[in-house]
């Protein structure tokens, strides 16, 4: 049997660190109640000279790197992000361009938060298919330039940064094991950005009015959130017939560490057995859990054959979860 397997992983995130404490010089918030309400301390923001594809670009040399690769040995381009570099062409293109990957074909995919598992399950359909053999998946945002930093039930959530990694090929019984991916569409205005497309193209009005970023409710996204994974987690274990006790490490989504907790707490982990990046970087949405799966490697927290559980929820709303063994 064919399955795809991550053999390589790599991250990049800005140099500018914006704490708890520079947010409160810009809206009425406090470190305490960003920290208690969200776990988060810190996040990065990208330079000014700094676009989604040049994140992009360092998480995916690292990933190549780390997977003894060649930008040429990539059969196919993957960029996941809502803060692609332009409209058009798509980030995948420009990344394309910059790594000197000529001919590779190369598309972006917007599943919100969700984008990296969404990613993760086109490129492991295009290997198990048959279709392409090495695949460059990217997680990407400069959620910051999307940030209305005026409006603090946001500002105080976002981070920048990129994760990356190389998917091969295999016929161990290691790799991928399984990918599920879920959308409910009804429910899209709970998170948005409503002007700049071709609903609401740009004009002075939205502009002025601040159409151009993000909007969440925030309170009704949670609840939905936590009620969606707690089952989608034990679903995914199930259906693998993989006991919790039997799970090395979660690496969620980094939105919200009440999330996460309440997400572990159902299958009964510690937060040991969690990976957690979001005091550092906030949410970095499709960026997020790539940018845990590579601290994860590099930290030496995770061994062969070991089972890890990734899952997301976010913007569509898009949710989704995948089972690997290491
Ligand atoms: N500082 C101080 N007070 C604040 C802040 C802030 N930064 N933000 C909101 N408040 C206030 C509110 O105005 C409200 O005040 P009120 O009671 O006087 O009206 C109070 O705090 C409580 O607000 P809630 O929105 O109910 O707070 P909640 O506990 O829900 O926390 C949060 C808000 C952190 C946004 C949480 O709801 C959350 O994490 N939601 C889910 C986010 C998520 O998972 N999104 C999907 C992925 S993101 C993506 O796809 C890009």
């Amino acid at each position: 049997m064919v399955r795809s397997r991550i053999i390589g992983t790599g991250s990049y995130l800005p140099k500018r660190v914006l704490t708890n404490f520079d947010l409160e010089r810009m809206v009425e918030t406090s470190d305490e109640w960003i920290r208690e309400r969200t776990g988060i301390r810190e996040r990065r923001i990208a330079a000014e000279e700094e676009a989604t594809s040049d994140l992009a670009l360092m998480a995916s040399r690292e990933a190549l790197r780390a997977a003894g690769l060649k930008p040429k040995d990539i059969d196919l381009i993957l960029v996941a992000t809502v803060t692609s570099d332009m409209l058009l062409p798509s980030t995948a293109c420009i990344l394309q361009h910059k790594l000197g990957a000529k001919d590779t074909p190369a598309f972006d995919l917007n599943a919100a938060c969700s984008g990296f598992i969404y990613g993760l399950s086109v490129a492991d359909a295009f290997i198990r298919s048959g279709t392409y053999e090495r695949i460059l998946l990217v997680g990407a945002e400069t959620l910051s330039r999307a940030t209305d930093w005026q409006d603090r039930t946001t500002c105080v959530l976002l981070g920048d940064g990129a994760g990356a990694v190389v998917l091969e090929k295999t016929k161990a019984k290691r790799g991928v094991l399984s990918v599920d991916i879920y959308a409910d569409g009804s429910m899209w205005d709970l998170l948005h950005i409503p002007a700049g497309g071709s609903r609401m193209p740009a004009t002075k009005e939205t502009v002025k009015n601040r159409l151009h970023f993000i909007k969440m409710r925030g309170n009704e996204t949670f609840r939905v959130a936590v009620r969606t994974l707690e089952k989608l987690v034990v679903d995914t274990l199930k259906k693998n017939r993989v006991k919790p006790e039997e799970l090395s490490l979660l690496i969620p989504h980094q939105a919200n560490h009440r999330i996460i907790a309440a997400t572990a707490k159902r299958l009964g982990l510690g937060l040991d057995r969690v990976m957690l990046t979001l005091d550092r970087h906030g949410n970095t949405s499709a960026a997020s859990i790539p940018i845990a799966l590579d601290e994860a490697v590099r930290t030496g927290r995770i061994k062969k054959d070991d089972y890890i559980l990734l899952e997301a929820f976010g913007g569509g709303l898009t949710w989704g979860s995948a089972l690997i063994r290491w």
